[in-house]
């Protein structure tokens, strides 16, 4: 049973609402909120908040793939975390570590492709060098993408092609007549990832906080009211049922009947 409180948020949809077009999320993207008020409310150093969330990310990974998600993005560390205190930033890259170290084979094993997004520049060497293994040991992979997107900023990601875009123009390889959606999203961290269906926050608040801008143009939003360390199976399972209880019109209409 869900929590009563979860159960409101979706609209109790994992229980009843057959899905409209019986449709699975093809892309979940998710904002991991809410560790630290997790760890406070028991009383506990937000370190223990950020290494219970490592363990919700497991858990994630896993039920994506039971519940036929094809990609699964994580917001793992945003280009504005650098601003929290050093400690926490080093507890934070300290947990990708582990986890590369400790989850890479049996991703590898389970057939999960890994991706990373955001700006590698300015990130300490090892950490580079663990996501370029990650990338490349898991990259003939074909089940689960997992794209971990990590010192990442929608809006940096846009500038960058903005960059690339009009150095193209500059050297004459491109005509700016030519630019179009298709040109933008081609020079964007998630060239040739679908955009995600289902974009799904945790701690009860409602913000994209820089995640996906772009590519979330048209996604469903799931705020779900519990903290990241408690996300599990039945939670992502009320966050899909909701998606596919709701009618998806990409700015057109749905046809009325008689149409
Ligand atoms: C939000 O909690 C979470 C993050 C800063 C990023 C998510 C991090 C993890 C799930 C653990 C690290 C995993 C890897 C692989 C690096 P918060 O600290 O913003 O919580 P609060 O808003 O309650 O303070």
């Amino acid at each position: 049973m869900l929590p009563r409180n979860l159960k409101r948020w979706t609209g109790g949809a994992a229980d009843k609402a057959p899905a409209r077009d019986g449709l699975a999320p093809r892309h979940v993207a998710i904002i991991m909120d809410g560790n630290g008020r997790w760890a406070a409310a028991r009383g506990l150093p937000r370190a223990e908040g950020h290494r219970r969330g490592v363990e919700a990310l497991r858990r994630a990974v896993k039920s994506a793939h039971e519940l036929g998600v094809e990609h699964l993005t994580l917001y793992s560390f945003s280009a504005e975390n650098w601003s929290r205190p050093a400690e926490e930033v080093s507890d934070l890259l300290n947990l990708l570590r582990m986890f590369i170290r400790r989850d890479l084979t049996e991703l590898h094993r389970s057939d999960v492709r890994i991706r990373v997004i955001g700006e590698r520049d300015g990130l300490p060497p090892d950490i580079v060098k663990h996501l370029e293994e990650a990338e490349n040991l898991t990259s003939q992979n074909s089940g689960l993408t997992l794209i971990v997107a990590f010192n990442y900023g929608g809006r940096q990601e846009i500038v960058g092609a903005v960059r690339r875009i009009a150095e193209a123009v500059r050297d004459g390889r491109l005509d700016p007549a030519a630019i179009d959606a298709a040109a933008v999203a081609a020079q964007l961290d998630t060239a040739e990832i679908p955009d995600p269906d289902l974009v799904i926050r945790t701690s009860g608040e409602q913000r994209i906080s820089n995640f996906l801008l772009w590519q979330s143009a048209y996604s469903e939003f799931v705020f779900l009211p519990i903290h990241w360390p408690d996300f599990d199976r039945e939670a992502f399972a009320a966050a899909i049922a909701s998606f596919r209880a709701r009618e998806r019109r990409f700015g057109g209409r749905v046809a009325q009947a008689g149409e």
